[in-house]
């Protein structure tokens, strides 16, 4: 099963697709969560990609693909996948359709979580991420059992470099200009499902699996 999830910065994407991979048994692939593990072990790829992130810009096209071509290759990834934050660009839907089409493949469902712009500021800026393993808590919606502290690896949690409210305003608009395009590209591929994502997060993750079954 090859799973794509589409949405706003702060819809609900990481959420859902950590939720997915566990219950469908195949791999998360978060081209967001591999940047900032890159930034963290201060690769040259880490260093090129955070002078983009901090401004809420995207990466270049040529960045993304190599790496997530690459990522394909790995053995975890024979049954599919469930990718959170790629593709986000045209040219990114085409060179997945074109790489799956040489192995008579193609994506099977394109899951677009409908978050509207006025709920996202308030949720990013509640938004906890573990320096750790990279699991996510809100402060409000899903809060860990200790505070600061990562329930799954002890870990302590921040507040996101690009999760500030003037560089969440940038990533909505870049989001509305660049990434809202690929839902109708997933439309006329009759792959697209529309998830109501304001609702509670159980809620939007039973939607979910009604649809993928
Ligand atoms: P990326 O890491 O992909 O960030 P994003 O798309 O901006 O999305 P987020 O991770 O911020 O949000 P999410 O939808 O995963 O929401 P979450 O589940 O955490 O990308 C970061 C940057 O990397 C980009 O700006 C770009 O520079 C670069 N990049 C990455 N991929 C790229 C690509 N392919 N091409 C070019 N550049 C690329 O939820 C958000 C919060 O809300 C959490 O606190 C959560 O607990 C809470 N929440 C979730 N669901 C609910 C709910 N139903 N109700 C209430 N609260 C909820
Ligand atoms: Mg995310
Ligand atoms: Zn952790």
């Amino acid at each position: 099963m090859k799973i794509i999830m589409l949405g706003a910065p702060g819809a609900g994407k990481g959420t859902q697709a950590k939720r997915i991979a566990a219950k469908y048994n195949v791999p998360h692939i978060s081209t967001g969560d591999i940047f900032r593990a890159n930034i963290k072990n201060n690769t040259e790829l880490g260093q090129k990609a955070k002078a983009f992130m901090d401004k809420g810009e995207l990466v270049p096209d040529s960045l993304v693909l190599d790496l997530i071509m690459d990522r394909f290759t790995e053995d975890d990834c024979k049954n599919g996948y469930v990718l959170d934050g790629f593709p986000r660009t045209i040219p990114q839907a085409e060179a997945l359709s074109d790489a799956l089409k040489a192995n008579g493949e193609k994506v099977d469902f394109a899951i677009n979580i409908d978050v509207p712009d006025e709920n996202i500021i308030n949720r990013m800026g509640g938004r906890r991420a573990c320096v750790g393993c990279g699991a996510t808590y809100h402060i409000q919606f899903n809060a860990p059992k200790v505070e600061g502290v990562c329930d799954a690896c002890g870990e302590k949690l921040i507040l996101r470099d690009d999760d500030k409210p003037e560089t969440v305003k940038n990533r909505l608009n870049v989001y509305h200009t660049q990434t809202q395009p690929l839902i109708d590209f997933y439309e006329k591929a009759g792959v697209l499902v529309n998830i109501d994502g304001t609702q509670d997060m159980d809620k939007v993750f039973a939607d979910i699996v009604k649809v993928l079954g």
